[in-house]
């Protein structure tokens, strides 16, 4: 676990090497075997000094959360963190020079380990990290984070990396002197013994010196004051007090950094201890942690089907969505056939990876020639021969069956027997493009979202005859783009296209019942969704909801129930207010100016004279997609939880501190949730009935999780 070697000049080396495992975390062995390893640097006198490093390519990974999770004990979580703070502190007061040797990565608990030593030497790599990331989970570093940091760097440079997670490469990380040298790659550790046999004198952290002061200024001083009211004001004006982490960061900062360290760090377990067993971090890290890593190992592939590596793959379309297919796909490495109606268009979809990449190489992100390898990667065509070596083609052409039929039998023309055919449609069910395709068994829908570059989300659509070695091979390609899949089965609107419109139709369906656009847009940014639902209906454009609408109508019939909203985007087309691409929509968008709320509104929808509490809109923008999401599950569209808060947190910005539509109910309590539907019904209709399944639930005492 740690390897505890002590050489002839009384040097101990601790050696992280956690057995089984590809990363050194912190967990209820590895703490045992640090608390010893220290106790040994500590008590044996044959010990003049210690360097701690690792074996593996990274020091240590972060704390082990399935080991943070396991108790809802407080005193249990307040024991453990603060038997790692006693540790740690044993090790930095002992007077022994402790130098950390830092290969790769040290991020969250690691780096929090590695700020107890005196000297912290980091190879150059160019893939190491530095940073404390554990706001991203709803959490606040526990290891002694908030108080080492800000001791060693000061409070204002701490804040970014403290409060959004921000990591640091090796250089920057030198910068703030969070790490004390770089050495070259390999030389690390010889680079920490010597700092180590140079010591004299017993060694202290600066902040156990007598008169030790606070870089930049202690928290009293009116500059900190400032940037911590400033901080303190934008961590909530972004987050409307949703996510408490951030405030509980500040606190620790706040404070435990005027006080003594070991108050510090006792003011630090106590906050960690509630960050741990807030409902906000148990949803963030279902959902960002378990969750995706999860999508991301392709949990949903059908086992025994052999891997497929792609070198070649086709897209048909070269506009906005096909030119980002083709980018991310020349991103991974593959050679790419773009294919478009002519050239100058295909050129033009060519172009845009073109403008991705001067852009990262502007910024040094990528180095000419690999910037020059990714473009010689894609040919822009008109040749539909060209793509007889291609694996997978995506079809990205207009949404249009009869074309989408058209280009798909051009494209199987030539493809290679095994090769896939995936449409890229948002709304056109699979399984009735696959009736265009001489091999549906091997159609698939990959369901990307823009700006492709941007979006890590690919929904997969399984269409009727779609055979599992093609949903196998699909998710492969996914993995490859380096984007997360979740896989749905066909229906119309799929999964995220049908909640997400939820959102947007709810707002509209307000604003027809006279409640004040501000304080509707207010309400979708309080609910945690990034977008109000009158600007985001601005960005699809009223037209398409009402054409999708319309299309529903034709298919469906009688059977078809149009939510209050469409109407209030007819009307919007009707006066040409279609949204944002027209410059007008529920805003106006003038040239060079920022967008307002366009003042007509009032008169088209008179506000009622009685508005609800923002409260009660919160919840019903909410309720409304997860009613919406548990109908997808009741009817098979969704296979898995994990599949339906993935698809919503990454596909269209559902709040993370609710883990998503089912953690939500999840934290509500099945039970609590269909009273809550059963009073919104009432008072709304139908759109919040309780799904049959949730009754079931809320019978059951059922949960969408298990608890962890
Ligand atoms: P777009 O209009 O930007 O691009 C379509 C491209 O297809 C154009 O470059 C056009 O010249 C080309 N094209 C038309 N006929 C062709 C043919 N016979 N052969 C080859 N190329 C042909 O449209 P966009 O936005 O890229 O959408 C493409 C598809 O992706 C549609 O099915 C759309 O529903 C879907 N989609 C769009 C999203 C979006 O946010 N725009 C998101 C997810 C899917």
């Amino acid at each position: 676990m740690i390897n505890v070697t002590i050489d002839a000049d009384g040097i101990a080396t601790l050696c992280w090497d956690m057995p089984g495992r590809s990363q050194n975390v912190l967990n209820e062995a590895s703490c045992t075997a640090l608390f010893e390893a220290i106790a040994r640097v500590v008590q044996d006198d044959a010990v003049k000094g210690a360097i701690m490093t690792s074996a593996k390519p990274d020091f240590i990974a972060g704390g082990d959360l399935e080991w943070l999770l396991n108790t809802d004990q407080a005193a249990v979580l307040l024991e453990r963190v603060t038997a790692l703070h006693r540790a740690l502190r044993k090790l930095e007061t002992c007077g022994k020079p402790v130098a950390v040797a830092l290969g790769g990565s040290a991020l969250g608990g690691g780096l929090e380990v590695a700020l107890a030593g005196h000297y912290r030497v980091a190879a150059d790599n160019p893939k190491a990290r530095f940073g404390l990331p554990e706001v991203t989970l709803g959490l606040l570093p526990g290891g002694g984070g908030t108080q080492r940091l800000p001791r060693l760097t000061g409070i204002q440079k701490a804040l970014p990396l403290l409060l959004e997670g921000k990591r640091l490469k090796a250089g920057e990380a030198l910068k703030l002197g969070i790490i004390h040298a770089v050495a070259p790659a390999g030389e690390e550790v010889a680079a920490a013994r010597a700092w180590v046999l140079a010591q004299t004198a017993p060694v202290q952290q600066p902040w156990d010196v007598k008169g030790y002061k606070v870089p930049g200024g202690a928290v009293a001083s009116p500059a900190v004051q400032q940037v911590l009211m400033a901080a303190n004001a934008m961590t909530h004006a972004k987050t409307w007090g949703n996510y408490p982490a951030p405030q509980a960061i500040l606190s620790c900062v706040y404070e435990g950094v005027n006080v003594d360290i070991d108050t510090g760090l006792a003011v630090e377990a106590r906050y960690f201890v509630q960050m741990v067993l807030s409902k906000e971090a148990k949803n963030m890290i279902r959902s960002l942690f378990f969750s995706m890593g999860e999508a991301n190992k392709l949990a949903s592939r059908p086992p025994d089907v052999p891997r497929r590596r792609y070198s070649q793959v086709g897209v048909l379309g070269a506009g906005m969505m096909g030119a980002g297919i083709a980018y991310v796909a020349a991103r991974a490495g593959m050679r790419v056939v773009l294919i478009d109606r002519d050239q100058p268009a295909a050129d033009k979809g060519k172009g845009y990876s073109h403008k991705l990449v001067e852009k990262q190489a502007a910024r040094g992100q990528l180095a000419p020639d690999q910037a020059q390898a990714l473009l010689e990667r894609i040919t822009a065509t008109t040749d539909y021969a060209q793509l007889a070596e291609c694996e997978m083609v995506i079809e990205a052409v207009f949404e249009d069956r009869a074309l989408k039929a058209d280009v798909t039998r051009k494209a199987e023309a030539v493809m290679p027997a095994g090769a896939i055919l995936a449409s890229n449609t948002s709304t056109l069910p699979i399984s009735g493009l696959a009736e265009a395709s001489s091999r549906p068994e091997q159609f698939i829908g990959l369901h990307f979202f823009s700006p492709v570059d941007r979006m890590p989300l690919v929904e997969v659509i399984i269409g009727r005859q779609t055979s599992q070695a093609t949903l196998a091979h699909a998710l492969d390609f996914v993995q490859a783009l380096g984007m997360t899949p979740i896989v749905v089965n066909d229906a119309r609107g799929f999964y995220t296209s049908r909640v997400f419109s939820t959102y947007v139709l709810e707002g509209l369906a307000l604003l027809a019942e006279g409640v004040a656009p501000a304080l509707i847009e207010n309400a979708g940014l309080q609910a945690g969704m990034p977008v109000g639902p009158l600007a985001l209906t601005d960005e699809v454009s009223s037209e398409l909801i009402v054409k999708i609408d319309r299309q529903t109508r034709a298919d469906l019939g009688a059977a078809y129930q149009p939510r209050p909203g469409h109407q209030v985007a007819a009307r919007m087309v009707e006066l040409g207010r279609i949204g944002k691409k027209a410059g007008q929509g529920f805003y106006d968008y003038p040239d060079g100016g920022s967008k307002r709320l366009w003042p007509g509104l009032a008169e088209q929808y008179p506000r009622a004279a009685v508005q609800p509490d923002v409260a009660q809109l919160v919840e019903r923008l909410i309720t409304v997609q997860a009613v919406e999401t548990v109908r997808c599950m009741e009817e098979g569209v969704l296979m898995n939880a994990r599949d339906a808060d993935v698809g919503a947190i990454l596909g269209w910005g559902f709040p993370p501190f609710r883990g998503g539509p089912l953690s939500e109910i999840d934290t509500v309590g099945a039970a609590g949730f269909v009273q809550r539907c059963e009073r919104l019904a009432a008072s709304h209709g139908p759109r919040f009935a309780v799904p049959a399944l949730l009754k079931t639930m809320a019978a059951d005492g059922q949960a969408f999780y298990p608890p962890r």
